[in-house]
């Protein structure tokens, strides 16, 4: 069943290119331009979009991170106000509930009790309200025979297949990608984005899977090279600013989960705040440092950090001299636009995590004290 590959998470981690094709082959939509429909086939009912005011998304753990890929995407392309929250304190603490707004749970496995009692309690709270509270529910999934789907008026699936390995890898992609559709539908809907701004932004994600694929074959090699040398190492810190600061939290889950080395993932403009204390050579810090808005300032952060001796891996493309010159290490990706560039800085982080993991004799699918479906408070 695992097709030669040493662990599910690695098999998973490989299905990545195809996850992102077939999420592409399901949700653009060829015929926009002619037709002057929306470039993405989600199918949800109009009254979705209708007077939709703001967003409120509810998650836990890998799909937390996700959802905070999901806030940037609809503030900046649809500019549309979106919350995320953890589920298991919105449960205890949801904000004061606003009409207009559209609740999504984001959940690959559909079971997580925390997630289904947040949504339960949202559409509760909602029933005795006008249409105008009407709870506009919204579950992202890879199961749509799950709880979740069962509880929600719409799901988007997000097609990745049953995921094996604790570690969750190609569903996070998955979810991504289902939130850049939902963002592009909505920018097109509101008019928040130039028709042309939006044909680009597809010609960007049409590339992903190749770019994804040429990672997995460059680098893998490089990376399982790479993890020898962390035997001893306790703490990571993961740096990101922008679009890629929810992949510096998501490099830092991985790690931790499945090699059991502490791991904290920062903005990286948040540094000199605190956490910078802990540098010293023992601590290696990962950067993810694409081009485009924030680049100088992630790569003056990680300046920063050598000054304090940290050793610094950079998630960063490669030709680029400056980047070259500053990081001791480079887990090079593909040169892509900011906007995209999380699909493709998360696939070295995964591949760093497992090769750590595995290097280290650990049971990377079954890491303790985890389970896959947190079914329980
Ligand atoms: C991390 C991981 C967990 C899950 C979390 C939510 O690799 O697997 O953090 O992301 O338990 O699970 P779902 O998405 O099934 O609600």
């Amino acid at each position: 069943e695992k097709q030669g590959f040493r662990h599910f998470m690695l098999k998973e981690i490989y299905e990545q290119p195809g996850v992102v094709r077939t999420c592409l082959e399901a949700y653009l939509n060829p015929d926009w331009e002619a037709n002057q429909e929306s470039p993405i086939k989600l199918g949800l009912p109009e009254h979705f979009y209708q007077d939709l005011e703001q967003v409120q998304i509810l998650a836990c753990g890998t799909s937390w991170h996700a959802s905070l890929v999901g806030k940037y995407l609809l503030e900046q392309l649809a500019e549309v106000p979106t919350m995320v929250q953890y589920a298991s304190e919105f449960r205890y603490a949801p904000p004061p509930i606003t009409a207009n707004t559209l609740t999504i749970g984001v959940t690959q496995s559909g079971e997580t009790a925390d997630t289904l009692a947040a949504l339960a309690m949202e559409q509760q709270r909602r029933s005795g309200k006008t249409s105008q509270y009407q709870a506009r529910l919204l579950g992202i999934t890879n199961r749509p025979e799950s709880s979740l789907a069962q509880m929600v008026a719409q799901i988007i699936d997000t097609h990745a297949g049953i995921e094996i390995g604790v570690a969750a890898t190609k569903t996070f992609v998955a979810q991504l990608m289902a939130f850049y559709f939902l963002a592009l539908d909505l920018a097109y809907r509101r008019q928040t984005l130039p028709l042309e701004r939006i044909a680009e932004i597809i010609a960007g994600l049409r590339q992903l899977p190749a770019e994804v694929e040429l990672i997995l074959e460059s680098q893998e090699r490089y990376i399982e090279e790479l993890a020898h040398e962390f035997n001893e190492t306790q703490d990571f810190i993961f740096l990101g600013r922008g679009i890629n600061f929810p992949i510096a939290l998501e490099g830092a889950l991985k790690l931790k989960e499945i090699s059991y080395i502490h791991a904290e993932g920062y903005p990286a403009g948040e540094m000199k705040h605190g956490p910078i204390a802990l540098l010293d050579a023992k601590v290696p810090v990962v950067a993810i440092a694409m081009p485009g808005s924030l680049y100088e300032k992630v790569l003056s952060n990680a300046q920063e950090a050598k000054a304090r001796d940290a050793r610094l891996i950079g998630v960063t493309p490669k030709d680029v001299p400056q980047a070259t010159e500053i990081f001791d290490d480079l887990l090079p990706v593909p040169k892509m636009e900011e906007l995209l560039s999380p699909i493709l800085t998360v696939i070295p982080l995964q591949l760093l995590a497992y090769h750590i993991a595995a290097r280290r004799g650990l049971d990377v699918d079954q890491p303790r004290n985890l389970a896959k479906s947190v079914t329980v408070e």
